[in-house]
């Protein structure tokens, strides 16, 4: 059997513990993965008991509450805490997700939350996404058009093909769906992955676009398109529901059929 040998620095030591001073019958013990750039240490997981009389509902709350009155060198990312900026997506419990929908009343036991898998880690529970976003520019998601018509303020847009962008425009790029793609691990420069490539097939879909040529020639690739296996992960990791394993389909059934 192949045997995997992490390198040395990259092992992740048992950290600190901070118990809890209130007394409270309602804890929750939460593991978090911590690193810092600065300390030339090992990764570590520390320990916090959290007093959930004193929390709100959500993964976030726990994590503002362990910066806020244990631990302010706590470091993730977060802004509209209502699952539409994208910016909190971490693996929680062995998914990725958004700790600001994930309630943690859903999880028994212990909570474990560590950065989005298989990327850089910045500090503690931020990931970099400089490649995701490299990737995400050059598929250009804006809407193009050769001409404007100077006389015209708006491009207008049917209802029917309005309702064909459904599924795809909630896309908040949090990254959870090609963190979770096997494909997107292993080739992650190469392979679009399916955050990037639901977004390209957004604009692809888009009656008001008029470089939908363009778009598919762009990623009818090996490497950038071909990569995806349809092994899943993607759909099932999504949490806005959305279906990027569907998207990749259809520009394939488009390329196949163009
Ligand atoms: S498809 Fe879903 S998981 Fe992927 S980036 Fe968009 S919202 Fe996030
Ligand atoms: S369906 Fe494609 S993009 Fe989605 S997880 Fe599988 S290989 Fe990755
Ligand atoms: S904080 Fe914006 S999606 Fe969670």
């Amino acid at each position: 059997m192949v045997q995997f040998n992490l390198p040395q620095n990259s092992k992740i030591l048992k950290g600190k513990y901070f118990s809890d001073k209130t007394s409270s019958s309602n804890i929750k013990r939460v593991h978090i993965y911590r690193w810092s750039p600065e300390s030339n240490q090992n990764p570590s997981e520390d320990t916090f008991e959290v007093d959930l009389n004193t929390c709100g509902n959500k993964v976030l709350d726990i994590l503002n509450k362990i910066k806020n009155e244990i631990d302010s060198s706590l470091t993730y990312r977060r802004s509209c805490a209502h699952g539409i900026c994208g910016s909190c997506a971490m693996n929680v419990d062995g998914v990725n997700t958004l700790s600001c929908m994930k309630s943690h009343k859903d999880i028994h036991g212990d909570i474990r939350i560590y950065p989005l898998p298989h990327l850089k880690v910045v500090k503690d529970l931020v990931a970099d996404l400089s490649t995701l976003y490299k990737q995400y520019e050059s598929i250009e998601p804006w809407l193009k058009v050769k001409e404007f018509k100077s006389n015209e303020s708006e491009i207008k847009q049917s209802k029917e093909n309005r309702g064909k962008l459904d599924g795809l425009y909630e896309c908040i790029m949090c990254a959870c769906c090609s963190t979770a793609c096997p494909s997107y691990w292993w080739s992650g420069e190469k392979f679009l992955g399916p955050a990037v490539l639901l977004q390209a097939y957004r604009w692809i879909s888009d009656s008001r676009d008029e470089a939908k040529k363009e778009r598919l020639k762009m990623v009818a690739d090996k490497l950038k398109l071909y990569r995806c296996h349809t092994i899943m992960n993607c759909t099932s990791s999504c949490p806005k529901g959305l279906n990027p394993a569907k998207a990749i389909g259809s520009i394939k059934k488009m390329l196949a059929t163009s």
